[in-house]
């Protein structure tokens, strides 16, 4: 369906549970964050209800996030069944990649589409720094095993923080010649504890990157987000830039999201929308819920003010958001 800004809103993040098997530094406080009961996270069965009545809305395509998706026993039933609802045109999952190997052909089965896993750092060391956890290896396996067995497309999310992983900008730019993965620099938002880092700037990157390749805009790489890509002349892959910060995108926004809560959130960065748990739990008709959904998606916000925040800025991690 079209909002009052005229934008097409075809895509809905899912993000099924708040709990991660990792705790990267930029997006959780050391000892995690206080987590949502287990009564108070929807089903799958709210959120199958939920996603049926947003795709006769218009909404084609769905992203399950976490927290860390995989961690939540019955995913892959839940994928399933996402790709037996009328008008649903692709499922994917945004990962951090540490269950991905031992989960991969169920997920194949199940009829997942595409896969994105976060990736901050290619070294071991640095890798355990950020994720306060270790397994760079593992999610690596992951990749290599979900693109042989035949998912379509596999991308890395990498964020960049001056303090931490800055000198690993060329090493994420060269991945992409040697898999055939597309890598991502996604700008740090000042959202929960990502505020504590440094955000590096795309144009920056681009810059260092610029330095040692040429870099040639690709206009095929398969998706449904807001980055941008180029390709170096010997990619496999192509690299890509979301920059939320330096290049605002949300005149052209697509998307809703779902919190593990069942809140529908209308943008990343605003507390504005619709308590979806609620309506579902009183016993609303189908109708209803349709026209809450319509109805709060007419009222998206037109963009985010990350740099000027204030009391209706939402204030939690990326964790308990979904990215
Ligand atoms: P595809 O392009 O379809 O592969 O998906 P995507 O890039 O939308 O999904 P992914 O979960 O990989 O998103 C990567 C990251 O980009 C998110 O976690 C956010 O950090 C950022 N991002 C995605 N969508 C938005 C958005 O609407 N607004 C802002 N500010 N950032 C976003
Ligand atoms: N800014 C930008 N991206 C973030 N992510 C988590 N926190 C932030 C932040 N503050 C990214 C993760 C992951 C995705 C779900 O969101 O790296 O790729
Ligand atoms: Fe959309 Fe909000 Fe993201 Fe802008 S910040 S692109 S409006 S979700």
């Amino acid at each position: 369906m079209i909002d009052n800004w005229g934008r097409k809103i075809e895509y809905l993040r899912v993000s099924i549970t708040d709990r991660c098997n990792l705790r990267c530094i930029y997006c959780m406080p050391k000892d995690g964050i206080e987590l949502i009961k287990h009564d108070e996270i929807l089903t799958f069965e709210e959120l199958i209800r939920i996603i049926k009545s947003a795709s006769e809305l218009g909404i084609s395509k769905i992203r399950i996030t976490g927290g860390e998706p995989l961690a939540r026993k019955g995913i892959t039933q839940f994928i399933r069944k996402i790709k037996s609802i009328k008008g649903i045109e692709e499922v994917s999952i945004t990962t951090n990649g540490i269950l991905l190997e031992e989960n991969i052909d169920d997920l194949i089965k199940a009829g997942l589409d595409r896969i994105n896993v976060s990736i901050d750092s290619l070294n071991e060391d640095i890798y355990s720094k950020i994720t306060r956890s270790k397994g760079l290896d593992k999610v690596l396996r992951g990749i290599n095993v979900a693109l042989d067995k035949g998912i379509k497309k596999v991308k890395i999310n990498t964020v960049i923080a001056k303090e931490i992983n800055y000198s690993e900008i060329m090493d994420f730019a060269e991945l992409t010649e040697k898999m055939p993965v597309d890598v991502r620099f996604i700008e740090l938002m000042p959202i929960g504890e990502g505020k504590k880092y440094t955000q590096v700037s795309n144009d920056d990157i681009k810059k260092i990157i610029l330095k040692k390749r040429k870099l040639i805009p690709f206009l095929n790489s398969k998706g449904s987000g807001p980055a941008t890509y180029f390709r170096t002349l010997s990619s496999k892959g192509a690299i890509g830039f979301i920059s939320p910060i330096s290049h605002e995108f949300c005149n052209k926004c697509n998307r809703i999201r779902i919190t593990p809560e069942g809140f529908l959130k209308l943008c990343l960065h605003w507390n504005d929308g619709v308590d979806l748990k609620k309506v579902l739990r009183s016993k609303a008709s189908d109708e209803q819920l349709y026209k809450i959904i319509y109805n709060a998606i007419k009222q998206k916000p037109y963009k985010h003010e990350f740099k000027s925040q204030n009391k209706n800025s939402d204030s939690r991690n990326m964790s308990q958001i979904g990215g």
